[in-house]
């Protein structure tokens, strides 16, 4: 969606959980983790109305390399360390970025972006292998609903 409207916590409560159910659903009996994360951004960007840009990027070497994506064209590589998403690699924890302009670092891919999630996503030894990435064009549209859907919903990319 255009990231327009950040719904209330009851609300994103219900969307979360529908577009957990069609990821279940998509994910089930695909191996190719690409296919994969495709059908789960094609879900949460359609169905979340706060969501502006909506992406994977996938730990290759020393860099984040851009994955399936919906939204306006983005950076295609990020070092470790860099920006939201290469903190959220390094540091292994999800990033809730309440004001990008106040995030040292911030990589501006789309100058209307206002806010931003990264979720680690980590394999089954527990190594972080990609982020989930979700910027909207509203200020503060994350918090700890988010925080706590996304994490459930990325255990679905684990190889
Ligand atoms: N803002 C991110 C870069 C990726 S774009 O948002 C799609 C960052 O600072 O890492």
């Amino acid at each position: 969606m255009d990231g327009g409207v950040i719904p209330t916590n009851k609300e994103k409560e219900k969307l979360y959980a529908d577009a957990a159910l069609r990821i279940e659903g998509l994910v089930t009996g695909e191996t190719d983790p690409i296919a994969r994360m495709a059908g789960a951004v094609s879900v949460l960007h359609h169905g979340l109305p706060h969501y502006f840009w909506t992406g994977f990027y996938r730990v290759v070497g020393n860099e984040l390399v851009v994955g399936p994506y919906q939204g306006t064209p983005a950076c295609g590589r990020i070092w470790w360390g860099k920006g939201v998403c290469g903190t959220a690699w390094k540091d292994g924890v999800t990033q809730v970025v309440e004001d990008v302009h106040a995030f040292e670092g911030h990589i501006a891919c789309d100058a209307s972006s206002e806010s931003e999630i990264v979720v680690p996503v980590r394999d089954v030894e527990g190594k972080v292998i990609a982020v989930l990435d979700v910027d909207s064009q509203e200020k503060g549209a994350f918090n700890e609903i988010d925080q706590v859907w996304l994490e459930k919903i990325v255990t679905h990319f684990k190889a």
